[in-house]
């Protein structure tokens, strides 16, 4: 039962059926079946006793021989095996490593918004933090509380959109400037105070840099001690870091507001280069913001004393300052939301400006 010729034939169906074998449970039926306890190498295994002297040797071997080629040709078809379900995975769970990690966004960052936005992170990182007020505004916010009685000039200057009167014949306005917010904030913040808020301001005005609505943003510095110092100090320290430039010739300018005294109108150095303006450096200035020591009319309206809260405020022009920033010349087609315009001027969604990795 352990002749060459007969373990010949259990060889080669042996290999014939693991080359043959589907899958891994037929190969695991088979490997059964030839080395299991009651395989059929195994069944020969144990008739070897029966076998004296060279022939047990001789068929020791042979099987012993089989067995091994057996164990191998499972081993060599299990690879196989696995490699096939490997390569079934790899091509069904592909991933094109090389394709962007998302589509690139189709909607760019409006001018406004990244300059806003930079402004925030200016201010942040001087310790002023970002306060609200409405659109719709009472007279006395918008006008009376910042010292502008009714019959003064600057109502007029304003252009102010009102509201229809109310039963009271009180009328809301639009609101003019972001001024009313310093109101606010004395309001409902002790000093020491130190905001800025940007928002939508109205007027009706419309030309080649002015349009009905507009974007500014106002500051706010109140305590027992800050002085015009403070506030030169703030706006340089703005406006280099606002126009990332590491000088900025600057020009203070004496003016006048009816919510502080004394005034200032800031211009900054700016030069022309084939009509394209280069900021920081050069003989021309470009005013871009008012500022000045709180009156302290405006301090009492908004319920502090006067006597002992004082301080400093300005307003800048947001929509303003992005045309000088980015060369942008007609601020009219800021808001015209032509996608062309759009496209050319937005920014990426992606990168949003920090002092850190950048403003722009
Ligand atoms: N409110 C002024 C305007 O709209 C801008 C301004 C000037 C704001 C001087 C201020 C300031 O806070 O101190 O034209």
């Amino acid at each position: 039962m352990t002749d060459s010729g007969e373990l010949t034939a259990l060889r080669d169906e042996l290999i014939s059926a693991i080359d043959g074998a589907g899958d891994e449970a037929a190969l695991e039926a088979l490997r059964v079946s030839a080395l299991g306890k009651k395989g059929a190498i195994s069944e020969r295994m144990k008739g070897l006793g029966k076998l004296d002297g060279e022939a047990r040797k001789a068929a020791g071997q042979a099987l012993n021989k089989l067995k091994d080629e057996v164990g191998s040709a499972i081993a060599a078809r299990q690879a196989d095996f696995k490699a096939a379900a490997l390569d079934e995975r790899l091509a069904t769970e592909f991933v094109d490593v090389t394709l962007p990690a998302r589509p690139e966004p189709a909607g760019t960052i409006h001018p406004v918004s990244q300059v806003w936005e930079e402004v925030v992170q200016i201010f942040a990182d001087l310790g002023f933090s970002v306060a609200e007020g409405p659109h719709i505004e009472t007279d006395w916010y918008n006008f009376g509380a910042l010292n502008i009685p009714d019959d003064h000039p600057a109502r007029q200057e304003h252009d102010t959109f009102y509201l229809n009167p109310k039963e009271d014949g009180t009328r809301m306005v639009l609101r003019t400037h972001t001024s009313p917010v310093q109101i606010r904030t004395m309001e409902t913040t002790q000093p020491p105070i130190r905001i800025i808020a940007p928002g939508r301001t109205f007027r009706s005005d419309s030309d080649q840099t002015h349009t009905p609505m507009f974007h500014q943003v106002e500051g706010l510095v109140l305590d027992e001690s800050t002085h015009l110092g403070h506030l030169k100090w703030c706006l340089e320290e703005f406006c280099k870091a606002f126009f990332e430039l590491d000088e900025v010739k600057m020009r203070f300018r004496a003016s006048h507001f009816p919510f502080t005294e004394p005034s200032m109108e800031v211009d900054i150095g700016c030069s022309w280069v084939d009509g394209q303006v280069k900021i920081g450096v050069g003989d021309d200035w470009l005013e871009i913001l008012g500022s000045g020591m709180v009156h302290p009319n405006v301090i009492r309206a908004g319920g502090l004393d006067p006597e002992k809260i004082q301080g400093f405020a300005f307003g800048v022009g947001i929509d303003r300052i992005a045309m000088l920033k980015y060369g942008i010349p007609d601020l009219r087609a800021f808001f015209e939301s032509d996608l062309r315009w759009l496209r050319h001027y937005g920014f990426s969604s992606l990168q949003r400006p920090n002092l850190a990795g950048g403003l722009s």
